[in-house]
């Protein structure tokens, strides 16, 4: 496996509409792309800086995987993702070398993207995705 960069850091917020506001008028970044995974009971805002991006995710619904992480931590950082080029390579690759897989195979993530997320109990407590074209 080999990773290019990062390719965006995930946060779990309460209201996009207030983080968006804090992104841009007080970082001045610009919100570039607000897209819903009903998949993931998400709500997602894209911000650029430099090659990485930041997800912004606001739930849709208290039972989906960010309702809960709120719920349970509150807002803040959830989920790392670094690049890769092929997805379902890259999972085959750590799972050999021992990590526990969220997902088994690739799926469609934000962005039209193919994802794949590693158990933050393999990770050093890190939720971590990889994430590519392929
Ligand atoms: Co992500």
């Amino acid at each position: 496996m080999s990773i290019s960069h990062i390719e965006h850091v995930g946060i779990a917020v309460a209201n996009l509409d207030e983080a968006i506001a804090y992104y841009e008028g007080t970082l001045g970044l610009k919100c570039y792309a607000i897209e819903e995974v009903t998949d993931q009971k998400v709500k997602t805002a894209f911000f650029k800086v430099g090659d990485t991006k930041i997800e912004l995710l606001e739930s849709t619904d208290p039972e989906g995987p960010i309702g809960k992480f709120i719920e349970k931590k509150g807002p803040g950082v959830h989920h790392l993702a670094f690049a890769v080029d092929d997805v379902n390579k890259a999972l085959t690759d750590v799972e050999a070398k021992g990590v526990r897989l969220i997902d088994k195979e690739k799926r469609k993530g934000a962005e039209g993207l193919s994802i794949g997320f590693l158990h933050p109990k393999s990770t050093l407590g890190v939720l971590t995705e990889l994430c590519g074209e392929e």
